[in-house]
């Protein structure tokens, strides 16, 4: 059984996100979304809601576990037995710090190994933060991001 982690922070769930794990699940048995519950990035949405709407986004979607951890990634990989980590290559402003992540993951656990997937091209420039910027700014990207995604930045705009 192959089994892959995509960990991060999802702040929120994107259609980029999306496209990586779709690639990832053509590949391994079982890929688990990974929701890092503090990254030290200050989030707008909480743990339980991150990984309530990654859950939601990946509803009918085969071979996709969502779970939430909390500490050091590699820690996580060794408890779900998993010796690989998925991540996206977007713009090559990622490169650098996708390089040090990942060899800093095999210094802490040398049998874990990072791959790569690059998003389609529409996702290349994605980010979370632009979604969230984007959506509550009034702008309209429904084909970039999942409804429950959209339904829940909207609900945050309406209470601010
Ligand atoms: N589509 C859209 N956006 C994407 C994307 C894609 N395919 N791939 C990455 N991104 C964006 C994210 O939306 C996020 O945007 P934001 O910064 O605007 O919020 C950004 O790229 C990177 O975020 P993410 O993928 O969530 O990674 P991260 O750097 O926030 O978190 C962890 C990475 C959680 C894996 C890392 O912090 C971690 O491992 N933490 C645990 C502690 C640990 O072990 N530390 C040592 C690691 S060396």
């Amino acid at each position: 059984m192959k089994t892959a982690i995509y960990p991060g922070t999802f702040d929120p769930i994107t259609n980029g996100h999306i496209d990586i794990l779709k690639k990832a699940v053509r590949i391994f048995d079982k890929v688990i979304l990974a929701v890092a519950e503090d990254t030290g990035k200050k989030t707008i949405f909480t743990v339980d809601e991150r990984e309530e709407l990654c859950r939601k986004a990946m509803e009918g979607i085969e071979k996709i576990e969502v779970t939430r951890f909390n500490g050091l990634v590699v820690d996580f990989a060794k408890k779900v037995g998993a010796i690989t980590m998925i991540r996206g290559l977007r713009a090559i402003s990622d490169f650098e710090y996708e390089l040090s992540q990942a060899l800093m993951n095999e210094k802490l656990y040398s049998d874990i190994d990072t791959i790569f997937f690059v998003p389609d091209n529409k996702y290349l420039y994605l980010s979370s933060t632009m979604v969230r910027q984007v959506v509550s700014l009034g702008g309209n990207i429904k084909d970039l991001i999942p409804e429950c995604v959209e339904e829940a930045l909207l609900k945050k705009r309406s209470k601010e």
